[in-house]
């Protein structure tokens, strides 16, 4: 049920990138980062004279769950967009590392990165950006129909991804008639139903009681690095940071050392 159901495996996705400028070169083993998924290396980005990353730079193991803590306006949310490639620093690279070879996102065009976004990344965000006008299905289906699965296929895909969260039975529900755990759950399995190999989430309990925030955090930890798939949570709730097993602070732009979570 869990099993990835990506139309396209990222593995070949990220092949086919590497016809890009965007190639870096073969891995160096001697580094010793083979396990390494994604990395940011010495991060820039200004907004006017606000400098939101200040070389920054992080390493992302493949099949952790690591947490990004810091105070508001610390550069949390461009970090995680700059790794994300939802935006490109001013300077610096991220590299993605998949079989052997280094491919730099932030070095990608536009429809590049839109591609990777779509095909080797998920995304969970505070508010879940699902289409209230769709069904809790037609939510999760989308993100493969937009890869061009057909409709009763992944239809079938959502909901296995659906049934997998807990939420069998509400399938035909839109999201306003859910709780807003129950939402959640359903923005955890778009995110993860294209077979993503890093999940982005960016406060994605920050609108919920404790108790709820717990089963979210149960179901997007089960649901990714349970997968072995790799997961960057940003939040300022020290009780969902200690349930990951890595937790980073940001300060002024910069990653501070790290530290190994109890
Ligand atoms: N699109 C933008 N335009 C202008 N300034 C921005 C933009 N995005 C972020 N900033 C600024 O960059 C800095 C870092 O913002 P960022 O959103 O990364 O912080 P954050 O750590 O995620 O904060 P929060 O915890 O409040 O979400 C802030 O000073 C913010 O005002
Ligand atoms: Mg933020």
């Amino acid at each position: 049920m869990l099993a990835s159901s990506a139309p396209r495996s990222s593995a070949r996705m990220t092949r086919s990138l590497l016809a890009a400028d965007a190639r870096v070169g073969p891995r160096d083993e001697a580094e010793g980062m083979s396990n390494v998924i994604l990395e940011a290396r010495g991060l820039d980005k200004f907004y006017g004279r606000t400098a939101a990353l200040a070389a920054a730079s992080l390493a992302i193991t493949e099949g952790e769950s690591l947490a990004i803590m810091g105070a508001s306006g610390s550069g949390k949310t461009t970090l995680l967009h700059c790794l994300a490639g939802i935006i490109t620093p001013d300077t610096g690279q991220v590299i993605l590392r998949t079989r052997g070879t280094e491919t730099d996102v932030a070095a990608l065009d536009e429809r590049e990165r839109s591609r990777l976004r779509r095909e080797a990344f998920g995304f969970v965000f505070q508010q879940g950006l699902l289409i209230p006008e769709l069904t809790a299905l037609e939510n999760v289906a989308i993100a493969l129909m937009l890869g061009g699965m057909p409709r009763a296929a992944a239809e079938g895909h959502a909901a296995g991804w659906l049934a997998a969260l807990g939420l069998a039975g509400f399938e035909d529900r839109r999201i306003g008639q859910l709780s807003g755990g129950q939402a959640q759950r359903v923005a955890i399995a778009r995110a993860q139903v294209t077979g993503a190999s890093v999940v982005f989430a960016d406060e994605p309990t920050g609108a919920l009681d404790s108790h709820t925030s717990s089963e979210v955090m149960d179901a997007l930890l089960h649901s990714t690095t349970g997968q072995g798939r790799t997961l960057v949570v940003v939040t300022h709730d020290a009780d969902v940071a200690a349930r990951c097993s890595r937790i980073v602070h940001m300060r002024d732009g910069r990653i501070q050392p790290s530290e190994v979570a109890a």
